[in-house]
């Protein structure tokens, strides 16, 4: 399974890739506002951190303006994904631009029948957005079991991307569900590193450490 990091933040994304956890990035405008830089520089340098796929949102909201964006945002960066929202008339969009070999995230995908169509025009990445339905009380989760057993049904290349994530626990549902890739902001890949019993363990250990006699702590005093 594959873990992304939902931010633009560089300082987030700097860290994450120096624990050699962090597969690729996914970004929206959204995000892209709250670091009040260039969008393309922004871009270029995410995908300079990051070995894998960086996804990078179109604005325009007609169908030749997201190709021509999608193919500028291609260029920035050979790790650049082009991320179209599923509208109608995204749907021949990321048609042309899967065509072109331009990989495509289909985002704010809220039913399964949006991620069954975006796969048939060649997405290589569906992002049921989780969160977002949690909010409103519907099951978030469920849409990624369904989506997933749909594509499990047929011969798609693409991949569930679990996106809208609060907490670890959407991140575990999706690795048991078999979902390829989970997007997190950075406080939740934190939050999945920590347990109180691995802390108290280390902490134990260490005092039990200390009252060993000094000479008996190097290998080679070892005393059998
Ligand atoms: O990847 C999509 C994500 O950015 C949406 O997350 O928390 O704004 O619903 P959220």
């Amino acid at each position: 399974m594959k873990f992304f990091l939902d931010t633009a933040n560089l300082d987030e994304i700097r860290e994450a890739a120096s624990w050699g956890i962090l597969d690729g990035v996914t970004t929206n405008p959204s995000l892209v506002q709250k670091e009040g830089k260039t969008f393309q520089w922004l871009i270029e340098e995410i995908c300079r951190m990051v070995n894998g796929p960086v996804s990078a949102e179109v604005v325009s909201t007609d169908t030749a303006g997201m190709i021509q964006e999608g193919q500028d945002l291609a260029h920035i960066h050979p790790h650049v994904t082009v991320k179209i929202p599923f509208i109608k008339a995204g749907i021949p969009a990321v048609r042309r631009l899967s065509e072109k070999g331009i990989p495509v995230n289909v985002t704010l995908i809220f039913s399964p029948l949006q991620a069954l169509m975006a796969a048939k025009v060649g997405a290589s990445f569906v992002s049921p957005f989780v969160g977002r339905l949690d909010d409103i009380a519907h099951d978030g989760m469920a849409l990624v079991g369904q989506i997933v057993e749909i594509f499990g049904n047929y011969d798609f290349n693409t991949e569930v991307l679990v996106a809208s994530c609060r907490n670890p626990l959407h991140i575990l549902e999706a690795a048991r569900m078999g979902a390829g890739v989970a997007t997190m902001p950075f406080k939740v890949l934190e939050q999945m590193i920590h347990h109180p019993l691995t802390d108290l363990g280390l902490k134990k250990f260490l005092e039990d450490w200390e009252k060993i006699p000094k000479e008996l702590r190097t290998a080679s005093a070892v005393k059998v």
